[in-house]
Formats: structure tokens, sequence, C-alpha cells
């Protein structure tokens, strides 16, 4: 009996060992990112375009020599901190930093961008691959909403940039195009869903679908709606200026209030609502 089951034992073991080999080659790893330098003039706007002030923490993604760090903290007076896989490049960035005189300002560690905890960035910044731009999306769009997302060349698929901005790089070395892309994304509130009026207001509903950084959704009040549309930029909503007015609404954990409104919901500034509980606002 223990003789017969020999061979189907061997068989399982075969097919169980093939199928975790397959597994792991599924799971492979992005093709690897080689470390190639943003120039100057692409580092400068890259930090420009994000608007990098004091008080600013950037995190660069795959840190290379330091340099986008070293200058945010230097010109711009912001911390930072640089990750990267490669322990030589980060021991030259740590010289470099101490050179420029920042060394108490930045960090650099040897980490995988993707093990790294992101929450502390108010700017994020990256010159990687499309896959791993893609790859970081979900955990970029989690971030603290009017988190600043720069990326040399690279954009992020369906999440369109803000702003794109061109830079001639005459000396560009890889690519025939002799310029590089500078796509910035603000990070937006995330406010999908019912919100229910509290105060005045009561029994009125803010009814919102999002793609991205923009929404699309009705506000109901006494048998009336009104159609909004329009786009979020971190914590402000913002529908255009249409024949019912604009309508500007902030966004802040659980609550969405009405900032500024114009024509016949102008009575309606300030009111507030509170993200629903259940399917409806009962
Ligand atoms: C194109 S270079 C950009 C360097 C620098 N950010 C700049 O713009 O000048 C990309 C860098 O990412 C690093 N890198 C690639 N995969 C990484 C990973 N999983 N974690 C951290 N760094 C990584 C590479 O070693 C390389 O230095």
């Amino acid at each position: 009996m223990q003789k017969a089951l020999a061979p189907i034992f061997l068989y399982a073991l075969f097919a169980l060992t093939f199928y975790f080999l397959a597994l792991e080659a599924h799971a492979q790893p992005l093709e690897e990112v080689p470390f190639i330098i943003s120039p100057d003039n692409v580092t400068l706007e890259m930090l420009n375009s994000a608007g990098v002030k004091r008080g600013d923490h950037v995190i660069d993604l795959g840190s290379g020599d330091g340099r986008i760090v070293i200058l945010a903290a230097k010109r711009f007076e912001a911390t930072g901190l640089g990750v990267e896989i490669d322990p030589s490049l980060v021991e030259r960035s740590k010289a470099s930093a101490r050179n420029a005189g920042v060394a108490n300002k930045v960090e650099f560690r040897v980490q995988d961008l993707f093990k790294t905890d992101l929450a502390s960035a108010t700017v994020i910044t990256m010159y990687l691959l499309p896959e791993f731009n893609l790859q970081l999306r979900p955990a970029l769009l989690a971030l603290k909403p009017g988190t600043r997302i720069v990326s040399h060349d690279w954009d992020m698929g369906a999440w369109k940039p803000d702003r794109t901005t061109v830079v001639a790089v005459p000396n560009k070395a890889v690519g025939r195009e002799k310029s590089s892309q500078i796509h910035l994304w603000t990070v937006p509130a995330q406010v999908d869903g019912l919100w229910c009026a509290t105060g005045l207001l009561r029994g009125a509903s803010i009814t919102l679908t999002q793609t991205y950084q923009a929404f699309a959704g009705t506000l109901a009040w006494r048998n009336r709606t009104r159609a909004l549309a329009g786009t979020i930029s971190g914590t402000e909503l913002r529908t255009p200026a249409g024949s019912s007015g604009e309508l500007v609404l902030q966004a802040a954990d659980d609550v969405l209030r009405i900032a500024s409104a114009q024509g016949h919901m102008a009575l309606a500034q300030g009111a507030s609502f509170r993200r629903a509980a259940g399917a409806s606002c009962g």
C-alpha cells in the first residue's frame, strides 16, 4: 500500500515545488532602475514645481547621489530623507551633505523605497520607471491630502498630473528627447461617498463620486438637487463658476464644509456635512 502511494506523493511534491517556483517567478521584482542623475536644472525645477519651502519634508525615492534632498535643504531650507538601495551612493550622499553644510537637515538610508514609511513627507520626489510609479500609486494616493508629488519624466497612468513642465536637457543620456518632463500631483482628499448636513442645513446631503482629483455628484436639500462637478486640490473641492456660481468645499477628516458659495447657495456658506455612518443620512 505504502509502495503504491510513493509515486503519488512524489508527484504531489513535484507539483507543489513547481507551483511555488512559478509563483515566485511571477512575483519577480520590477525591472531595475539604474542610477541616472537628474541634471541640476531639472532638480531645481522639480523643487520649484512642488513649491518647496522651509517646513517641508522632502523624501526622494531612489535618491542616487542625494542631489535632490541636498538642494531642498540648502536652497529651500527644507528637511529631507533620501532612500537608496545602493550603499555606496548613500555614503556619497552623506559626504555631499556634509560638504554642503546640511548634514543636520537631511538623512540618507540604505533602504528599499517600497518599504519606506512615507507618512512624514510633505513632498515626494522620484526619478524611477513607469511601472515603479504605478506600483507606488496606491501608497501615494493614501498620503496626507496636500502632499505634493513630483516625478521626473514618468507619469502615473490614469492619475493625470495637475501640471507638467518641460525643461531642456541638451546632454540627456537616455531617450531621444533632449528635454525632461516634470510632473506634479497634489494628493487629493478622499471624499467619495455620502455626506450628511449638521446644524442649520440638517436634512441636506451631498453624494460624491471621486476619480483621483475629479469629483461629481449632487447636493440635495428639500426636494431640490444641484449637480456638483469639479476638481480636488489637497483638501479643497472647487466647482467652476457656472450658472449656479462657484462652490468651494473644504475637507477635513470626516467633515466637508462649504467654505464659499455664490448665487442661491450663498446662504449655505459655512454649513458642514459629516461622512454618513451608513447608507443613508436618516
Ligand atoms: C534614476 S536614479 C535617480 C537618482 C536621483 N533621485 C536623481 O533624480 O538624481 C534612480 C535611483 O533609484 C535607486 N533604486 C532603484 N530601485 C530602488 C529601490 N527599490 N529602493 C531604493 N532605491 C532604488 C537606484 O539605485 C538609483 O540610484
